[in-house]
């Protein structure tokens, strides 16, 4: 079975977000069921080395005002079709921003011309490899589905995943021509959102099935509050709309391995966390001494992510003896508001404005509970390294985050399955109370041991879920076969 992947970010090579990690892993997860998945991306400057090497198999004289290729290549166990257009991704930065902090104003035709350039390979461009499924993730690669309804000819059924309905892609509807898309899709039913050009919606309404990153998210979907205006084109499609649950990448997480970590260590042997732990609270300029727990944050800054709320919290949080390490950047209030609080609170709160991928990991190797409080969450993926690295998620009850972590509440504790602490409503007064409550376990040790011990066994692979993106493509494979 062969399988094209469409998106914008794959790690290790370029990162935002959570994106990127899940289009790092999946097809690594799938060859061992016999499917071959190749990741389409575009070549941005991280990449250029990479392309140089590859092979061409695809070529254009112009896309959207340039020359464009298609480099085959495999790199970090990936294979990958490198989309070389320098015009329209060789800038510096940020990928989806410019030095201005705004969207780049070409970035219909940038994540345009990926999608088209997508829908010609999967209808026949390549010579040697055509592929049976397409998976398209995110707006950026929405417009797969809508190209591939425009050919003439036999074309391959489509998935599109929503990783995070808050970015839609939505552009002014007069490049409809210009992006080669066909007038006749522009409408409520098609790829229109209040009179603007939906990347999303067109993969939500022409795609063959859709999913998204966990079950809870897939039915906070079809409601007002987290469907963004798409709840009701979702509730049509409820039939075809399945929550997977994202895994993690077993080998990039590994406590045992971690080159970031000064002090490897596992589930037989947790008390090493001890070295990371003070590592961390060096890196952060926090005091040694203290007996409460050691909360960190790994996140973009945004309102999604809830933090506001952790500002409000964090008078409670030092007043109850626990520190904080926070390591993120994005909206700037909230970085100076981040800022303010490690200013008063010098040696309890600690806060690095950046992206360090090897700090996120001793953050993970070093600190005692990692605080989620968003307001929502398709998946999440920092509470899932948290359970692998022994760091007990503290969670908003929303999404991806409510499917993965289990509350440490009486029933819970007796049954002896509890792995971190939710909580609800998403305000402040509720999460101040999930800080107060992870103190308390915190300060019954052999509670507190048992609870990581299960947190780190606590399966975060992919296999499940991989096996399930393979039912969805095989499903596809056998209505086509029924239809011929
Ligand atoms: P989202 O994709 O919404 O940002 P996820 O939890 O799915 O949220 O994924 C975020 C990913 O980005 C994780 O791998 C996390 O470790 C990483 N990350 C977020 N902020 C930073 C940062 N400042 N430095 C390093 N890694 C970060
Ligand atoms: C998005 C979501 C996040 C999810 C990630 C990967 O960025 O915000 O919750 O884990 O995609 O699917």
């Amino acid at each position: 079975m062969k399988i094209l992947f469409v998106a914008s970010e794959c790690a290790p090579f370029v990162k935002t977000g959570g994106l990127a990690d899940v289009i790092g892993a999946v097809p690594k997860a799938l060859a061992p069921l016999g499917v071959d998945a190749r990741v389409m991306l575009p070549v941005y400057p991280a990449l250029q080395a990479l392309a140089a090497k590859g092979k061409e198999v695809w070529t254009s004289d112009d896309l959207h005002g340039g020359p464009a290729r298609v480099l085959s290549c495999q790199a970090e166990g990936l294979d990958l079709l490198l989309l070389d257009a320098p015009h329209l991704f060789d800038r510096p930065g940020n990928i989806y921003l410019g030095a201005d902090g705004q969207d780049w104003p070409d970035n219909a035709q940038r994540f345009g011309a990926l999608s088209f350039v997508a829908a010609e390979v999967a209808a026949g461009g390549l010579t040697d490899w055509r592929p049976d499924v397409v998976h398209a993730h995110d707006w950026q690669a929405g417009l797969v589905p809508a190209y591939l309804r425009q050919k003439n000819g036999p074309v391959p059924p489509t998935v599109l995943t929503i990783h995070n309905i808050a970015f839609q892609g939505l552009f002014d509807p007069s490049l409809m021509t210009s992006l080669g898309l066909s007038s006749a899709h522009y409408t409520p039913e098609g790829m229109e959102y209040f009179g603007r050009i939906g990347f999303l919606k067109a993969g939500l309404a022409f795609a063959d099935k859709i999913t998204t990153v966990s079950p809870t998210y897939a039915r906070e979907l079809m409601q007002p509050e987290f469907g963004m205006g798409l709840e009701g084109l979702l509730r049509a499609r409820n039939a075809d709309l399945t929550g997977i649950l994202n895994g993690i990448d077993l080998d990039a997480w590994n406590p045992e391995t971690d080159a970031a970590l000064v002090a490897p260590y596992s589930v037989r042997s947790p008390k090493k966390k001890a070295s990371n732990r003070a590592e961390v609270l060096k890196r952060f300029d926090l005091e040694a001494e203290g007996s409460g727990p050691l909360f960190c944050v790994i996140s973009r800054l945004t309102t999604q992510k809830g933090l506001d709320l952790l500002l409000e919290a964090l008078p409670m949080l030092v007043t109850r003896g626990a520190k904080l390490a926070v390591l993120g950047s994005g909206e700037k209030d909230l970085e100076a508001g981040f800022m303010a609080a490690a200013r008063s609170h010098p040696g309890a709160v600690g806060v690095i404005i950046g992206y360090d991928e090897p700090l996120s990991h001793l953050m993970q190797g070093g600190s005692d509970a990692i605080l989620i409080p968003s307001r929502f969450e398709p998946c999440g993926l920092t509470q899932l390294y948290g359970l692998r690295y022994g760091t007990l998620p503290v969670v908003a009850r929303t999404g991806g985050l409510a499917d993965t972590v289990i509350d440490a509440n009486e029933a819970a504790r007796s049954a002896k399955c509890a792995t971190g602490v939710q909580f609800a409503p998403v305000t402040a007064p509720a999460l101040e109370q999930a800080i107060l409550r992870t103190c308390d376990l915190f300060d019954q040790p052999s509670e507190w041991a048992a609870m990581m011990r299960r947190a780190m066994r606590h399966p975060v692979g992919w296999d499940v879920s991989a096996q399930a993106y393979k039912d969805i493509y095989a499903s596809l494979l056998d209505a086509r076969t029924l239809q011929d």
